[in-house]
């Protein structure tokens, strides 16, 4: 039930009542006022010299206030082009933007210090998002289509970038130059390396060693690891993207996955070899 109007009791209502009456009786006082001069008053100024069938047209000057509006009208419609909505104010893209950047950073400070559990749990998140597409959400490449990650890289992987060098990541190092090793030699390298750097190391992977490093990690950074998908490597290939012996990977550095995203991957790809 609705509650019945209290006058008595309640001073905005009674404000608001006095309010619209003092209006309405404005409005017919000056209402009356210009109908009244409608009715009486008569036109005065010097007529112009033309007329069109007897109708002539003054030579008054233009009244102040409507000469002062045609003015203030331009002026207005200058600001409201250059600084005026919708150009430098506000918008609805604007402030979706600016949450989007509000959440990045709240969800960035969140996650600052992640533990190995909340790695791998996030890592599979946007790994099942993001990588599985193509990775397969086993991480096994479906059928050779994209990389899979049981191991760092195939045999005929390894040969191929040997063969035709590599310039795509963007490492310290600069480019791989092709031809590091050819034939038999080679052929060793890519098995060994394939078969996660086990064994008897080949002799020839000296010619490797001065870049990616005796162990193959690839000196801290300065070239890519290639016994595992580390933090760095994973960057590398997010940042840039890799168009190699499989196909094309795309790059990922459009901020749809964040730095500690992109950590928890490669957290989680490495699991993926473990199991
Ligand atoms: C002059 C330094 C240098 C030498 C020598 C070198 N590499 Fe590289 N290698 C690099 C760099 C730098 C990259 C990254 C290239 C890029 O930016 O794409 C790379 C990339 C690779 C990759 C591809 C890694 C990936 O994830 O894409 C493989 C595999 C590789 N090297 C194997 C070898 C082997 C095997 C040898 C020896 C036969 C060798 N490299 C010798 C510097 C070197
Ligand atoms: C559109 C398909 C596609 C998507 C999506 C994709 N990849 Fe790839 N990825 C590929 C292909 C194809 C390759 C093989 C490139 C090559 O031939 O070396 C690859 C290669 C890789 C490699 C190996 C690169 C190297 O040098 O050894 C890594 C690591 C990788 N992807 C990680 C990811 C991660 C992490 C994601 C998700 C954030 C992802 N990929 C999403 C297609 C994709």
């Amino acid at each position: 039930m609705f509650e019945k109007l209290n006058l008595s009791s309640d001073t905005v209502n009674q404000l608001a009542l006095l309010g619209a009456a003092m209006i309405i009786i404005l409005t017919v006082f000056v209402a009356g006022k210009y109908i009244r001069q409608m009715k009486t008053d008569t036109s005065t100024g010097e007529l112009s010299d033309e007329n069109w069938d007897g109708i002539g047209e003054y030579k008054n000057s233009l009244p102040t206030g409507w000469a002062v509006s045609f003015v203030g009208t331009m002026i207005w419609s200058v600001w409201y082009w250059f600084v005026g909505y919708p150009l430098n104010a506000y918008s609805q893209i604007g402030e979706y933007n600016d949450e989007v950047k509000a959440y990045n950073a709240a969800y960035e400070a969140k996650w600052a210090n992640p533990d190995h559990e909340t790695l791998m749990g996030m890592g599979e998140g946007t790994f099942l998002v993001q990588c599985a597409p193509c990775h397969g959400i086993a991480g096994d490449g479906i059928d050779g289509k994209a990389q899979g990650f049981d191991k760092r890289m195939t045999e005929a992987q390894v040969l191929h970038v040997i063969e035709n060098g590599q310039d795509q990541l963007k490492y310290p190092m600069g480019a791989m130059p092709a031809g590091m090793a050819s034939g038999d030699d080679a052929k060793a390298i890519a098995k060994w390396i394939a078969g996660g750097m086990k064994g008897e190391k080949p002799a020839a992977f000296a010619a490797c060693a001065s870049c990616h490093g005796e162990d193959g990690t690839g000196l801290g950074g300065q070239a890519p690891n290639l016994s595992a998908y580390d933090d760095t490597l994973l960057s590398h290939v997010l940042e840039h993207g890799k168009t190699g012996m499989i196909g094309h990977m795309p790059a990922f550095n459009d901020g749809r996955i964040t730095e500690i995203q992109k950590k928890a991957v490669a957290t989680y790809i490495q699991s993926l070899k473990e199991n």
